[in-house]
C-alpha cells in the first residue's frame, strides 16, 4: 500500500505541468529603479519562471522586451509632463534657498512628483481588461517597487504574497514597518544630514523631524492612501501597506549604513548595483541576483504548487 501509494506521489510530481517554475506578477518603478531591477526579472525569467511585467504606456525606460512577458495599460499623462515634473524636481534642488524655504520647496516639489507619477496607478485600476487578465492569471507571487504604493495595493486587492525591491521610503517607514529599532540618540533621520555621533543639540534636531515624520509622510502619500482606502474599502494606513511584505530585497549595502538591528526577511543586495561592461560581469552583481532569485524562490515554493512539488524532490 505505502509503495503504491508512494509511486502514485511519484507519477504526480513528474507529471508535465506540475514541475514549472512559479508565476511571478512584476509591477516595477520607472527611470534608474528599473535599471537595477531588470537584470533580475531576466534573470528569473531565464530560470524558468513565468514573469509578467506590467507597465504604463507612457515612461522613461520601461520597455516592451523579448526575455520576458510585458502587459501595457495606457496612462492620463505625457512623457512631456513627466520630463517637465522632472526637470522642475531638480530646478528645485539645484536653487540654493536659504533654510526652511529650500526644505519647503523640496517638499512641495515632491507631493507634486509623487501625485503625477500615482496616476499611472489609478489608470492601472480602471483597466478592467488588464485586471481581470491578473484575476485570471493565478499569479503566485507579486515582485514591485514599492516607491509609489501600487504594488502593495494592487497586491492586497488580489491577495497576493508580495516582495519588495527598493532603495528605500522616507520616514524610515522600511524600519518602522518591520520594527526593527532605530534609536534617536544614534541613527540620524533622513534630511538631517548628521551623523551617528550627534551632539545633545542633533539628537533634538533628530527627535523633532521624527515627530514631523508622520505629516509630511501623509502629505507625500496622501492621494495613495486616499486611493487604497477607496479600493480597499477600508481604511488604510502606510504601514498597512507595508508590514506584510514577505521579504524586503534592498539594494543598498549594510556595511554603509548605520548599525542596527534588522528583520530576517531583510535582504542587503547592494551588488545587484554594478552592471557588466564591455563583456565583464562583477562578482558582486552575480551574488546578489542569486540571493534575489534565493529569496524570491522560498516565497514562490511557500505559495506555488508547483514548486512545492518540486521542492519535495
Ligand atoms: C508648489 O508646486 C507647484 C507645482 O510644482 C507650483 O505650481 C506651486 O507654485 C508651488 N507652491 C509653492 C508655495 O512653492
Ligand atoms: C476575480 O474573479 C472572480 C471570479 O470571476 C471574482 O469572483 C472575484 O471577485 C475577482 N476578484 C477580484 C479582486 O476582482
Amino acid at each position: 500500500m505505502t509503495l503504491r501509494l508512494c509511486c502514485a506521489w511519484i507519477f504526480i510530481l513528474l507529471l508535465p505541468g506540475l514541475s514549472d517554475g512559479g508565476k511571478l506578477l512584476v509591477l516595477p518603478m520607472d527611470g534608474s529603479h528599473w535599471l537595477s531591477m531588470r537584470p533580475l526579472v531576466e534573470k528569473l525569467s531565464e530560470r524558468g519562471h513565468e514573469v509578467v511585467v506590467v507597465i504604463p504606456e507612457v515612461s522613461w525606460q520601461l520597455r516592451v522586451a523579448q526575455a520576458y512577458t510585458v502587459k501595457t495599460y495606457p496612462v492620463s499623462y505625457t512623457l512631456e509632463d513627466i520630463n517637465n515634473a522632472l526637470s522642475e524636481y531638480i530646478a528645485t534642488h539645484l536653487k540654493d534657498l536659504p533654510f526652511p524655504l529650500n526644505t519647503l520647496a523640496i517638499y512641495n516639489n515632491s507631493v507634486h512628483v509623487y501625485r503625477l507619477l500615482f496616476n499611472q496607478c489609478k489608470n492601472l485600476f480602471s483597466n478592467k481588461e488588464l485586471l481581470q487578465y491578473v484575476n485570471q492569471s493565478s499569479f503566485d507571487a507579486l515582485l514591485t517597487d514599492p516607491i509609489f504604493m501600487c504594488g502593495p495595493v494592487l497586491a492586497q486587492y488580489f491577495s497576493l504574497p508580495y516582495l519588495f525591491f527598493m532603495r528605500g521610503f522616507p520616514c524610515n517607514l522600511h524600519y518602522d514597518a518591520s520594527q526593527c529599532p532605530s534609536p534617536l540618540s544614534y541613527i540620524p533621520r533622513l534630511f538631517t544630514f548628521n551623523s551617528d555621533q550627534m551632539t545633545f543639540l542633533q539628537r533634538v534636531e533628530n527627535a523633532l523631524i521624527y515627530l514631523l515624520e508622520p505629516a509630511y509622510c501623509n502629505g507625500f502619500y496622501g492621494t495613495a492612501l486616499e486611493f487604497a482606502s477607496e479600493i480597499l474599502q477600508r481604511d488604510v494606513s502606510l504601514i498597512d501597506l507595508v508590514d506584510s511584505a514577505s521579504i524586503w530585497l534592498l539594494r543598498y549595502d549594510f556595511v554603509f549604513e548605520y548599525v542596527r538591528p534588522v528583520m530576517p526577511n531583510m535582504v542587503f543586495i547592494g551588488g545587484i548595483n554594478f552592471q557588466p561592461k564591455m563583456g565583464f560581469i562583477y562578482q558582486p552583481q552575480i551574488s546578489a541576483l542569486s540571493e534575489c532569485i534565493l529569496f524570491i524562490n522560498q516565497v514562490l515554493i511557500s505559495f506555488s504548487w508547483s514548486l512545492t512539488y518540486i521542492s519535495f524532490i
